[in-house]
């Protein structure tokens, strides 16, 4: 197979600019014609031609300066004009097949409606273009289609409609930003329209629209809501309005990924949009908000301000998430906020980097750039972003996010320019933070701590150092912001004699430092990494007293929480070792009060309840066999219910949910309800407490959470037949079932999951689906996935095999987890290999699979 790696080093300003684009798109299922006219200017002097990139087109005719053209060559990858003119129009009329588009990019349809994906290089499957980020163009676009397409939609402003002869119709729109391709879109179908309106804070009225399924609007009205609390938060905290007089968000079902934030045209999965109390879970509606505001944001960190090449995907992916992780906190709780999204670096982002797709937040090297919108550019992308936040605070950060917009907008830029503005608002010098961007890996930071009893005196050391990963051998030191607190056993603070620690926080800069606090107690616990200052692993030598202490006493309630997940993680490896060891009757006791002192505050109790996942035990272990590590676990979750049911039945009664709303107290006693209610299943004569909260819900966060709590009990099946008598029109909530299904650890799940997919609701060009019965098994069902026989391995490789050539970018998403087998053991291992390898001889495979398998196997 020939590839080609594209190198960040290699980056080479345009030959020419594209200054205006103007498309006329007359829409048919199998034989869409697009008229595009360029005007073209060559930068600098030179000769080359002008290369276009162009991929599965056909071209229909070529004119230049309004003259048929016959200089060119055409290749698979797009179209070469030899021309020695300067500025010049160039006018290309090609013919797309939108309903044999299953890849789901460029223009296909979606049900029955036309909609585009252009990020990121979609754009060249419409017609032939530079289509690269630092193209920035003014676009006017005419959409031209049948009349039972009532609604055509593209970018900007509506200036000009009408109907055509032969029962068309078209409109014209103009978006008088220019904009790079990826911000291109197009919708047209017919849809049920939720309209409002918006007035910034310069007192302009924007109209809000929002396109649904028909007969879906009830469930549009939370996205638009939430639309308007992000337009007001964005103005609020970062002082940024919005720029157009109109703005649309099109909710379709077949998505490859989350949203899209195409300049005033967002196209979002319809997960992420509908939402309402009977089918959407508290999860769902969190998720809405926070996808809207992310689009939303992206209007300034992405649009306004672009990339210039795609490895700099990080300056608008990796800022857009730490802006929509400060609007949810803000709207919701800053506390659970920042659980999910650790959870999230520490069972996806870590096990990332422990693999051969580790790749810095800025990568080096791509074959295929939608493998690279992932957990690490988004998420430590994030992290990166918040650690700035942390060290200039937020009015530092403030500074230098308006100095970023005040340099740069109308520009595509790189992540070095973000971190010159942000260097401008501060004292403190950025270039070694700035290692961040390239040094890839998942730092490991420990604290050594000796106290000598004759002079007092408590000595630490903290120490880091970066593991060398499959893209980078060698690492760096690099500069840490650690939060620290240092207590006794009664709470009180303590600081370092060197006055290194400065409210709380201690820079780690080099592969070590020390200092030192007096104290007359022998008992002092350091608690690290408050808040998750940084991404980081941190290797924590406390014992049980220690961590009830940090439980118990410390400041940080992120720190609290971690310190249970750490205890819970502890006697999970002591189970690892031998299931039957006996767990500490004082542990019991000691959990016991440890619950009974948090149950006025259920939103740390409710999370303190979790078990870490399996996925986040992998994360801390090596050589791992997986069915010990989960039969491990398994006895811990029933150790647990077993010593503690009292207190959480108690518990569990007292809760009062009230009358169904999606509010923070609401949503906060659900969730810990439902956690513990999942714990008492795992005992039979809970049994009925489940069934009766499955019967007597009126909203599908507690649906959910009996059917889940259902997993360890007989009654999975009946509540489940009949969830799926009550939802089968659904598909959103469909897929919630097709996933419960698939991470159930039964003998015969393979079955299970060939039969669903034969399901009326089952459609293998649907990525909701796919992700939902596939994606969860691959992922979650982590004890099936590995079972030795090597039948999970087996399965996913060959669904993956008939999915490449459907639709290669989810293909590629789900393999993750075959290609993440460096942390289990040397018989996982092999299997895992084994499939990979038969990808990799498959003859066909796509760029997507090749790139992360071929790695994979490196
Ligand atoms: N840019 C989108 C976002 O993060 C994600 C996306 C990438 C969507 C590629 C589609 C294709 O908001
Ligand atoms: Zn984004």
């Amino acid at each position: 197979m020939s590839v080609h790696v594209k190198k960040r080093a290699d980056y080479q300003p345009p030959a020419f600019l594209i200054s205006t684009v103007n498309l006329t798109v007359n829409l048919h299922p199998t034989a869409t014609r697009v008229v595009s006219v360029l005007t073209i200017n060559r930068q600098g002097d030179h000769n080359k031609p002008l290369v276009l990139d162009g991929d599965k087109l056909t071209l229909k005719s070529l004119l230049l300066n309004k003259n048929d053209f016959s200089d060119f060559t055409l290749s698979d990858e797009g179209l070469t004009i030899n021309t020695d003119e300067d500025t010049f129009e160039l006018e290309i009329h090609t013919e797309i097949d939108p309903k044999n588009n299953k890849a789901l990019e460029g223009l296909y349809l979606s049900g029955g409606a036309y909609c585009t994906q252009c990020e990121a290089e979609g754009f060249r499957r419409i017609t032939y273009f530079m289509d690269r980020p630092d193209i920035l163009a003014v676009y006017t676009v005419t959409v031209v289609g049948d009349t039972d397409l009532p609604m055509l939609l593209s970018n900007g402003n509506p200036v000009d409609k009408g109907q055509i002869d032969d029962g068309k119709h078209f409109v014209t729109w103009h978006d008088p930003h220019p904009k790079p391709s990826y911000l291109f879109a197009l919708v047209a179908g017919d849809f049920d329209l939720l309209s409002d309106t918006y007035t910034t804070m310069s007192g302009k009225e924007v109209a809000l629209e929002l396109y649904v399924d028909k007969g879906k609007k009830a469930q549009g009205h939370f996205a638009l809501a939430s639309l308007k609390r992000a337009m007001k938060w964005d103005e609020d905290v970062f002082g940024l309005e919005y720029d157009l007089d109109i703005y649309m968000i099109v909710a379709v079902d077949f998505f490859n990924m989350g949203a899209m934030e195409n300049k005033g045209l967002n196209v979002f999965n319809s997960k992420f949009v509908l939402a309402e109390q009977a089918s959407a879970t508290d999860d769902d509606f969190f998720n809405v908000e926070s996808v809207i505001a992310h689009e939303y944001f992206h209007n300034w960190t992405g649009n306004r301000v672009t990339c210039r090449d795609w490895f700099q995907l990080s300056l608008k992916e990796g800022l857009t998430v730490f802006r929509d992780q400060q609007f949810s906190a803000d709207m919701t709780s800053p506390l659970s906020n920042r659980i999910k999204h650790v959870r999230v670096m520490r069972e996806h982002q870590f096990a990332e980097d422990a693999s051969a797709m580790s790749h810095p937040i800025r990568p080096d090297e791509v074959i295929e750039m939608n493998n690279f919108y992932t957990v690490t550019v988004y998420d430590k992308g994030a992290e990166v972003i918040r650690m700035f936040h942390t060290l200039l605070g937020p009015e530092g950060f403030r500074r230098g996010m308006d100095e970023y917009i005040k340099r740069h907008d109308g520009q595509a830029v790189t992540c070095d320019d973000f971190v010159a503005a942000m260097q401008s608002a501060t004292e403190i010098d950025l270039s070694h933070f700035a290692l961040w961007y390239s040094q890839s890996g998942t730092p490991e930071i420990s604290l050594s701590h000796q106290f000598n009893a004759q002079t007092g005196k408590h000595n630490f050391t903290l120490s880091q150092t970066t593991p060398a990963t499959a893209d980078q051998a060698t690492k760096q030191p690099l500069y840490i912001p650690v939060a620290i607190e240092i207590i006794d056993e009664d709470g009180n603070q303590y600081v370092d004699e060197q006055g290194l620690i400065n409210n709380g926080l201690i820079i780690l800069d080099t592969p070590s430092l020390s200092f030192s606090v007096s104290a007359t107690t022998e008992k002092l616990t350091p608690v690290l990494l408050g808040n998750f200052s940084a991404p980081v692993k941190v290797d924590n030598p406390l014992e049980t007293d220690g961590l009830l202490t940090i439980f118990t006493h410390g400041k940080d309630p992120f720190n609290r929480w971690d310190a249970m997940q750490t205890l819970y993680s502890r006697c999970i490896s002591a189970l690892y070792d031998d299931v039957t060891a006996p767990i500490e009757a004082s542990l019991w006791t000691d959990l016991e009060s440890a619950i009974k002192s948090e149950q006025g505050n259920l939103e740390l109790l409710g999370e303190c309840l979790v078990i870490p996942t399996f996925e986040t035990l992998c994360q801390t272990r090596k050589d791992i066999d997986v069915a010990r590590l989960v039969a491990a676990r398994n006895q811990f979750c029933l150790l647990f219910a077993q010593q503690l049911s009292k207190v959480l039945n108690h518990i569990f009664l007292h809760i009062d949910t009230g009358d169904y709303a999606y509010n923070q107290s609401a949503v906060i006693a659900r969730r810990c309800k439902n956690v513990i209610l999942a714990h008492l299943a795992r005992l039979p004569e809970f049994e009925h407490v489940v069934v009766s909260q499955f019967d007597n819900a009126d909203n599908m966060t507690d649906s959910l959470g009996a059917l889940k709590a259902a997993q360890y009990t007989r009654v999975f099946e009946t509540l489940m037949a009949r969830f799926e008598t009550q939802w089968c029109h659904d598909a959103l909530v469909l897929d919630k079932w097709f996933a419960l299904h698939a991470t159930q650890p039964k003998d015969d799940i393979l079955a299970t999951i060939t039969m669903l997919s034969e399901h009326p609701q089952f459609s293998l060009g649907n990525p909701n689906r796919v992700r939902s019965l596939v994606g969860s098994f691959a992922f979650y069902n982590s004890e099936k996935f590995h079972a030795l026989d090597g039948s999970g391995y087996k399965f996913v490789t060959d669904y993956l095999l008939k999915l490449d050539g459907i639709n290669p970018q989810v293909a590629a998403r789900i393999v993750t987890p075959l290609t993440q087998w460096q942390g289990f053991n040397a018989d996982h291992q092999q299997l895992m290999k084994a499939q990979l390898a038969r990808l990799l001889n498959h003859k066909g495979l796509s760029k997507d699979l090749f790139e992360k398998v071929s790695k994979s196997l490196a």
